[in-house]
């Protein structure tokens, strides 16, 4: 179970356990972080999960789709380390990861 970092948009920080198999929007979701819209449940279509992901993991992440990409452009907040949460999935590559959660739109 990776220990994940979740930053909150006043800069508070809190260590999760994220289960491996969950998106990383799930796990920041269902820790209670109101914050993180997740409006659409993870269909890739709203844009409410986004996060600022900690540059060292880039690699660790899966490619960025289309849909995803198109998303992100809406956000006036995107900048090169942001990701939609709800494309991410856990895998013990992300032990140690740190995300913020953007501001909202
Ligand atoms: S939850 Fe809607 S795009 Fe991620």
């Amino acid at each position: 179970m990776p220990k994940i970092t979740v930053v909150t948009r006043a800069g508070d920080e809190t260590v999760l356990d994220a289960s491996e198999g969950m998106s990383l929007m799930e796990v920041i979701r269902d820790n209670g972080f109101d914050e993180l819209l997740a409006l659409c449940g993870g269909c890739c279509s709203c844009a409410t999960c986004h996060v600022h992901v900690d540059p060292s993991f880039s690699g660790e992440l899966p490619e960025m789709s289309e849909d995803e990409n198109d998303l992100l452009d809406s956000s006036d907040h995107r900048n090169e380390h942001s990701r939609l949460s709800c494309q991410i999935p856990v895998t013990g590559a992300l032990e140690g990861l740190k995300v913020q959660i953007a501001e909202e739109d």
